[in-house]
């Protein structure tokens, strides 16, 4: 009974779990009916076998793990830059609603040094400069180094830029690439993460990412892991993340979302104003979606809508991120940008142990304006393994009238928790059993996963375990998009047409 009428084949994308990289060939078989390779059939078969005992998959797959400790201080992953005062800790995100801007944030360690970026189109040739502004902070006896914020705006779309930070000797450069204009068909290779850390674990997830050709990161929250220290190594650590995600977030944006581990609720050190070292070293275009706070905002990148939320913000009725997540779905125009995405913390459908139903008083809240704007795909973290759900809503729950089980929703976005990034805490290796009917495949291994856009219609996803190497994607399959699939869009269009009409205006 269950199964994504709208994901293709099904069957095959879950056989995936057995038989891995297929990807291009189901594509091939939906579309131009090719025999389906042995290779699927085979997979098939054993899917079929497991299919017959549960509703979805649990891996079984025993995967090697490094100890979950946190990297050395001394590791070269956390070398600081060499020179007076250089540049460290260079990380840039969106920086306009678009995608014509960006946000470069880096910190010099010394003095406050120059607020400048110099950037162009060609390489050490600086055409442009812009200036940000600087700040730091203290947190119990630990004060942190000089936090540079700039903002590098009207960019042109889909060019590769050069910049430069930092003075004299010490000057350090980078590069990024704008992506394409808002287009329905533009193609983009987003990268999803979460729960990182920085052990070996997490250096491994990094490392897979980065051969994964992805342009741009939905990091889904819990950053650094700096709350697992007290005192001054808490701010050491926030240090420590920013030099060691750098070879990755100073080239490309992520988009962040806060996690519980940004928090850092301290009353032991008088540290009580949530998410201050966040804020602080991760800001957000959040004013150019007309947010009024950093830590839920829109941006829209090439054919995507992204919207940001905040699992640990008031989100209740009348707060003002509820507010403005009904007037944000409200301005998202499939017709420009055709994908829907949302990005949380706290997972609203997931069958593992732990951190189990902690998302029901957010899914309580917004599930009902998920299923009505067809959002295509939600992704969250917090729970230490991957899972995926089929398209599901429990909507029709209410207190009173005895319905309480998620059902098949075709305008039901897909459910992800992608909280394997490779923290200290490790693994969460306890799925409840036996699998719930909603739950399509699960697995406690760490890992990563990409969205290709490819256009309106359709885009590949996947899941890569990292034990596996950049070959082999786990759990793949071709997502095909909520509003202009074609079953979808004729409901869509049919709702749009009995709206207008005149006689349903009552
Ligand atoms: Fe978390």
């Amino acid at each position: 009974m269950y199964g994504p009428a709208d994901i293709t084949i099904e069957s095959e994308f879950k056989c995936l779990g057995i038989v891995a990289d297929l990807d291009i060939i189901i594509l091939k078989d939906k579309k131009m009916g090719l025999v389906i390779p042995k290779l699927v059939v085979i997979g098939y078969v054993l899917f079929s076998f497991a299919n017959s005992v549960y509703a979805g998959v649990t891996s079984s797959f025993i995967r090697s793990e490094w100890p979950s400790v946190d990297i050395p201080l001394d590791n070269e992953v956390f070398e600081i830059p060499s020179g007076y005062n250089a540049p460290e800790q260079v990380h840039i995100t969106q920086g306009d609603y678009d995608g014509k801007a960006v946000i470069i944030i880096w910190v010099t360690p010394i003095e406050p040094g120059s607020n400048q970026v110099r950037y162009g189109k060609s390489e050490k040739k600086y055409d442009f400069t812009a200036e940000g502004t600087v700040k730091n902070y203290t947190f119990y006896n630990y004060t942190s180094g000089y936090i540079h914020q700039c903002l590098v705006n009207d960019l042109e779309y889909d060019t590769k830029y050069f910049y430069e930070i930092g003075e004299g000797d010490s000057a350090r450069s980078f590069w990024f690439q704008t992506p394409p204009k808002i287009d329905p068909n533009a193609s983009h290779k987003f990268g999803i993460i979460g729960d990182l850390g920085q052990t070996y674990n997490s250096l491994s997830t990094l490392e897979h990412y980065i051969e994964s050709g992805a342009q741009t990161v939905l990091h889904v929250g819990d950053l650094s892991y700096a709350d697992r220290y007290t005192y001054h190594d808490m701010g050491v650590r926030w240090d420590s993340y920013g030099r060691f995600v750098e070879k990755v977030q100073a080239y490309q944006p992520w988009i962040w979302t806060a996690g519980n581990h940004e928090i850092e609720y301290m009353p032991y050190m008088n540290e009580v104003v949530p998410f201050k070292q966040y804020l602080y070293r991760y800001p957000t275009p959040y004013a150019a979606s007309e947010s009024s706070s950093p830590l839920w905002y829109a941006v829209r990148r090439a054919s995507a809508h992204i919207i940001v939320l905040s699992s640990y913000s008031p989100f209740v009725k009348y707060t003002p991120q509820y507010e403005w997540l009904e007037a944000e779905f409200k301005k998202v125009d499939r017709k420009k940008t055709p994908w829907l995405i949302v990005i949380m913390h706290t997972p609203i459908y997931n069958s593992n142990s732990a951190h189990y139903m902690e998302g029901e008083s957010m899914r309580a809240a917004f599930e009902s304006w998920f299923v009505q704007y067809k959002v295509d795909v939600i992704f969250a973290g917090h729970v230490h393994a991957y899972e995926r759900s089929y398209r599901i809503s429990n909507i029709h729950y209410n207190i009173t009238g005895g319905i309480s089980y998620p059902v098949p929703d075709k305008s039901a976005p897909v459910y992800i928790t992608v909280g394997d990034g490779g923290n200290q805490e490790g693994l969460a290796s306890r799925f409840n059993d036996p699998q719930p009917d909603y739950s399509a495949f699960r697995e406690a291994s760490y890992g990563h996963s990409t969205l290709e856009i490819m256009n309106k219609t359709h885009a590949f996803y996947h899941w890569n375990r990292n034990d596996d190497g950049k070959k082999v994607a786990t759990d793949a399959f071709v997502l095909q998009n909520q509003y202009w699939n074609k079953s979808s869009k004729k409901e869509t269009e049919k709702e749009l047409y009995a709206h207008n009409r005149p006689d349903s205006r009552t």
